[in-house]
């Protein structure tokens, strides 16, 4: 094992409406080769032996794909490090004796399950409400290499679709905004022939899911762009709002 010892301040939280207070737990033992994750695996390890209720957090691809894995950690969504998700930190950008303190991502909108663990469901809603394209699948489906697609456009789609919708912009705005993550899932289809049809449609349902939700108004901090483990351009915020503004001035 390793040779580092830490205290963690942690988030403890019975469900959404206990109050949650932190706590600490020292842990011993820590490489500075473990992921963030696997250093809070070494700490449920120890937490189970001892016959004590372990810390819930998400997580699952473990790779920086997902978007399942969400702390705050010493106040940063994600924690120290830009360009990744928590389970892409690794121990050794820490040093032996530090104490590191842990919460939940906090937005009104992602109400805290159990510790660490929230529900992004709203997430689900405001991709559900336009962030598809209708296309008949029957089988007379044009190929897509045969649409042409300026290599500008198509780099800043792809761009705009790596946003892996794990929350941290919304963590990290002041007014707990979700405007990066709306924007994303919008420029990925508004920047592509395929996506025009719907294209008013989408970015009109799509920004009165997002307001339904609770999420705030954009802070205009560019807090989201830092914080984002996939770099998301606060540009597609901008193209966001002109698909918006068009959408609703020619709306019938
Ligand atoms: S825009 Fe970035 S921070 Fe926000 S959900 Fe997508 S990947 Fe996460
Ligand atoms: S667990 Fe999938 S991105 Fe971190």
């Amino acid at each position: 094992m390793g040779n580092m010892k830490l205290t963690l301040k942690i988030w403890r939280q019975n469900g959404p409406n206990d109050k949650g207070r932190m706590e600490n737990y020292p842990v011993n033992d820590v490489s500075e080769d473990m992921s963030f994750l696997e250093m809070l695996d070494v700490l449920n390890d120890q937490l189970v032996r001892e016959g004590k209720d372990p810390i819930a957090f998400d997580h699952d691809c473990r790779e920086g794909i997902c978007g399942m894995c969400s702390l705050f950690i010493n106040g940063e969504a994600h924690g120290p490090g830009r360009g990744i998700t928590t389970c892409q930190l690794h121990m050794r950008k820490f040093k032996d004796g530090d104490t590191i303190y842990v919460e939940p991502w906090r937005s009104a909108a992602f109400p805290v399950i159990k510790d660490l663990a929230t529900n992004r469901s709203a997430f689900d809603r405001i991709q559900a409400a336009g962030g598809f394209v209708s296309v008949n699948t029957s089988g007379n489906l044009v190929d897509g290499n045969a649409v042409p697609i300026p290599k500008d456009d198509a780099d800043k789609a792809f761009d705009a679709a790596t946003c892996i919708g794990c929350g941290a912009c919304v963590a990290t705005c002041p007014n707990g905004s979700a405007m990066l993550f709306t924007a994303a899932k919008v420029s990925q289809l508004a920047l592509l022939p395929q996506g025009r049809p719907e294209a008013k449609r989408r970015a009109l349902a799509m920004v009165e899911q997002m307001d339904k939700e609770g999420f705030g108004n954009c802070s205009n901090t560019g807090a989201c762009e830092v914080e984002c483990p996939k770099g998301i351009s606060l540009e597609h915020i901008a193209r966001l709002n002109r698909e918006y503004l068009a959408a609703s001035v020619t709306k019938e």
